[in-house]
């Protein structure tokens, strides 16, 4: 789900240098595949020829370099912090770089029809959100389209063609984009998949269009068929490697993490099941309340599943893992207790990274405590101390929530662990637990760095509350059973046998 950024982060100088970089870099790249694909298609003497005007070159440079400009102009003005990554717009370069180099090489070595033209859409659909993946559709159109008419280089070009094809990109691009953004099977992926073949096979069989592939008219339209269907293969082969080359999820990666089979979710039911039970009510909680203000409620639930995994490290510090009743922090400090406890956050954050999961993870690792106060050994310290002892020494060192998400998580789990140590789980007694566990969290600044609205905050008690009051209902009274008579039932049948 795609949510526009409000807060604009500040751009250091290196941001800066390494976008201008990621920029100029590419505009080189696409002008040497542009070269490339000259000297391939034409061979050694095409390529002198192609140059006895330089003109043709030097146009197809200064419009490559004005779409790019363009490129960079949109996301300054509509999302400028994904903008700053320098990772992100290299992301969305290789991805236009390797369709347009699928598209060149389908259309000069199998059949003009059978090219992709959605692949490049499909591909930042899932790795970013809707309204980038319909720019980006539009900018590689722009530059297939380029390719096309300067290059020649696809079979046999009539003059409107590449312009057909160009509004043929356009309209699978958007197919794509609509039909298959909520897409959660692959058998769903499959099918529709030939929807994204439509406009090509329409462009085919129409009887006043002929774009001159050569071929029969029966092969044409099953490559064009074929076309919506091999962009989907290509993306469910290219997905996983872009998650992990820039550390990015999609959908099938939360289901992926989330799955009990998998590396962290196993070693958590083994090594610690009792933070494992935790981020399962975490999760759902979490789950709950992104749904109910309308953020991606799998990333959430995702998040809540891994943002406790930095207690593996040392899982019996954490009072939930010590079932056998043996508490290690009796023997420590307060001071040292209050470490270990804080490093399980930027633990998480470094084994997220370590292993490289996406970012969004490791940074709720990181942000779930905020930069709140260990009050029990803050408490134990200052039993123990005559003089004053500062509070910073048993904060967590942060960030601060950036996010809703992260935010949604820091009150989930707060509100989890509150509840579970109630004795009185009555409905009233939970909403002013959470009430003043939100409260306190307000009161310590730490929703300072993100967008969430009191209205929003609203929203999430409520729905916290109605979650706990599921999980942890009070316990009935079971009226109490007479097993008066029974005996007497026991010795009649023992009698009969
Ligand atoms: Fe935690
Ligand atoms: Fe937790």
């Amino acid at each position: 789900m795609e949510k526009k950024s409000l807060k604009l982060l500040s751009w250091s100088k290196h941001d800066i240098i390494s976008v201008s970089v990621v920029y100029v870099v590419n505009i080189i790249l696409l002008a040497m595949l542009f070269l490339g694909i000259i000297r391939i298609n034409y061979g050694a003497d095409g390529f002198k020829n192609y140059f006895a005007n330089p003109n043709t070159f030097t146009n197809f440079l200064m419009l490559l370099v004005l779409f790019v400009v363009v490129t960079f102009i949109y996301f300054y003005f509509e999302d400028r912090n994904f903008l700053r990554g320098a990772a992100n717009s290299e992301m969305l370069f290789l991805i236009l770089e390797i369709a347009v180099v699928v598209c060149y090489a389908c259309g000069k070595y199998v059949n003009i029809y059978l090219r992709p033209l959605s692949l490049a859409a499909l591909l930042v659909l899932f790795l970013t959100n809707t309204r980038t993946a319909v720019f980006l559709n539009f900018i590689f159109c722009i530059i297939l389209f380029l390719f096309d008419s300067f290059s020649g280089a696809n079979v046999a070009f009539s003059d409107y063609s590449a312009v057909l094809f160009f509004a043929m990109g356009i309209s699978s691009g958007a197919i794509a984009i609509y039909f298959l953004k909520d897409v959660y099977s692959r058998l769903r992926l499959l099918l529709l998949s030939f929807v994204i073949s439509l406009p090509a096979a329409v462009c085919v069989a129409l009887p006043m269009v002929d774009l001159g592939s050569g071929d029969s008219l029966l092969i044409s339209l099953v490559c064009s068929a074929l076309s919506g269907p091999l962009a989907a293969l290509l993306f469910t082969a290219l997905l996983p490697v872009f998650e992990a080359l820039f550390k990015k999820a999609s959908f099938f990666k939360y289901a992926e993490l989330t799955d009990h089979k998998s590396k962290f979710i196993r070693k958590l039911i083994s090594q610690a099941p009792g933070t494992f039970n935790h981020a399962i009510v975490v999760s759902n909680i979490a789950e709950a309340c992104a749904t109910a203000i309308e953020e991606d409620a799998l990333l959430a639930r995702t998040c809540a599943y891994y943002h406790d995994i930095g207690k593996l490290r040392r899982p019996e510090f954490f009072k939930e893992n010590q079932a056998d009743g043996t508490n290690p922090h009796d023997d420590l400090t307060p001071e040292l207790s209050a470490n270990i406890i804080k490093a399980h956050a930027t633990d998480g954050y470094q084994l997220v990274m370590k292993n490289r999961l996406p970012q969004i993870i490791a940074d709720v690792c990181a942000q779930h405590h905020g930069t709140l106060p260990i009050l029990y050994f803050y408490g134990k310290a200052q039993k123990f101390t005559d003089g004053e002892v500062p509070i910073s020494q048993y904060c967590y060192p942060g960030p601060k929530p950036q996010t809703k998400i992260a935010a949604i998580i820091m009150i989930a789990d707060g509100c989890e662990a509150a509840a579970r140590a109630l004795s009185d789980r009555s409905r009233e007694n939970v909403y002013k637990v959470v009430k003043k566990i939100v409260g306190d969290r307000m009161a310590w600044g730490q929703f300072d760095e993100c967008e969430i609205t009191l209205k929003e905050l609203n929203i999430i008690i409520n729905t916290v509350v109605n979650s706990l009051t599921g999980v942890y209902h009070s316990r009935i009274e079971y009226p109490k059973i007479s097993f008066e008579g029974a005996e007497d039932v026991k010795d009649e049948q023992k009698e009969k046998n």
